[in-house]
C-alpha cells in the first residue's frame, strides 16, 4: 500500500462503513468524535493478541503499562522499564495494519524533567514504530507534554485514577468525587487540550464528572469506569477476555472466561499425555 492510500482521508461515507479501508489515525478519532461515532480502546501487549483485535477492527490498541501487573505479575505499574514497555510495542506494531497504536511512557520516563520525556517518546517511535504515546497527569507534566508535542510526536493524557500515583492516592478508589478534585481534573483535562493532546483517557471517575468533561473538550475523552457518555471506551484486554480472575471492578463486563476455559483445556491435555490419547496415530509422522 503506497504512503498516500495508507492514510486516506476521510469521505462522503459514514465512518463505521469506511472501517474496513483506513488507517485509524489521530485525526480520524476526532472525526468520529464530530461525527458522534464512540471510539473503541483495548490494551494488548504481544503479536498474536494485537493482530486478533486489530482483525476484529478496534480503533486504538493501548500498549499500556497494565503489562506491568497483567503480563510480568508485578502489583503496580512502577516497574515496567521502557526498554520492556518498547518491546511491547514492538511486538504489537508488527501486527497492526488498521488501528492507533497507543504506548505508556512508563513511570520514571517523563516525570519532572521535559528533556528526558522528550528522549523516552522518541526512543518509543524510533524504536517500535508504534503511533503516540500516553503519559499520566496535568499541569504537573506539561512542560514534558509541551516538548513532546512540539517534537511532532502525538500525545494522549491520562486524568482520574492514575496507577503510577498509586503510592500517593494510597488506593484504587473512584477518583474526583470532590469538588476540589473534581475541578482540578475539569482544569487539567482543559489544559491537556490547550496544548495539544488529541485524546484523553478518564479512569474511574463520577459518570456525571466524565460527561461533562467529554461534552466540553473538542478532543476525544475515552472512559475506563467513567460512565458510558464519553467518546469511547477503553478496558484492559486480559479482563475483559477473563484471563484475571481476581479482578472484579464494577465498571468491568468480562466477555469470555479464559482463564477457567484455557485451565480445563491445559488440564485435557495433561490427562491424554498421561493416558497416552496424545499424540494417536493422525497427529504423528
Ligand atoms: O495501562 C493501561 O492499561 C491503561 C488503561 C487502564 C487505560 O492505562
Amino acid at each position: 500500500m503506497s504512503a498516500r492510500n495508507a492514510f486516506p482521508l476521510p469521505g462522503h461515507l459514514p465512518m463505521s462503513i469506511q472501517k474496513e479501508a483506513r488507517k485509524i489515525t489521530t485525526h480520524t478519532l476526532q472525526e468520529m468524535k464530530r461525527a458522534g461515532e464512540r471510539i473503541s480502546m483495548l490494551t494488548a501487549y504481544d503479536f498474536s493478541t494485537a493482530r486478533i483485535i486489530d482483525d476484529a477492527g478496534i480503533d486504538v490498541i493501548l500498549v499500556g503499562d497494565s503489562a506491568s501487573n497483567v503480563m510480568a505479575g508485578h502489583e503496580t505499574t512502577l516497574p515496567i522499564t521502557l526498554d520492556q514497555m518498547i518491546y511491547h510495542a514492538s511486538s504489537v506494531v508488527r501486527a497492526v495494519q488498521r488501528a492507533l497504536v497507543v504506548v505508556d511512557l512508563p513511570f520514571g520516563s517523563y516525570q519532572g524533567n521535559s528533556k528526558e520525556a522528550l528522549n523516552s517518546a522518541i526512543r518509543i517511535m524510533k524504536e517500535s514504530g508504534a503511533h503516540s504515546v500516553k503519559l499520566e497527569g496535568g499541569a504537573n507534566v506539561r512542560e514534558s507534554v509541551e516538548r513532546i508535542i512540539s517534537a511532532g510526536v502525538p500525545v494522549m493524557g491520562h486524568l482520574g485514577l492514575t496507577p503510577q500515583s498509586i503510592y500517593k492516592f494510597g488506593t484504587y478508589v473512584v477518583r474526583a468525587r470532590e469538588k476540589e478534585e473534581a475541578q482540578r481534573l475539569m482544569e487539567d483535562a482543559r489544559l491537556l487540550e490547550t496544548i495539544g493532546c488529541f485524546a484523553i483517557v478518564l479512569e474511574k471517575i463520577p459518570a456525571s464528572l466524565a460527561r461533562k468533561v467529554a461534552s466540553t473538550l473538542k478532543i476525544p475523552v475515552i472512559g475506563i469506569g467513567a460512565g458510558g457518555e464519553t467518546d469511547g471506551q477503553v478496558l484492559v484486554l486480559h479482563d475483559m477476555m477473563g484471563i484475571n480472575k481476581d479482578f472484579s471492578p464494577r465498571f468491568l463486563r468480562r466477555y469470555l472466561n479464559l482463564y477457567d476455559d484455557m485451565k480445563n483445556a491445559a488440564q485435557q491435555y495433561i490427562r491424554d499425555v498421561q493416558s497416552g490419547d496424545f499424540p494417536n496415530q493422525e497427529e504423528q509422522y
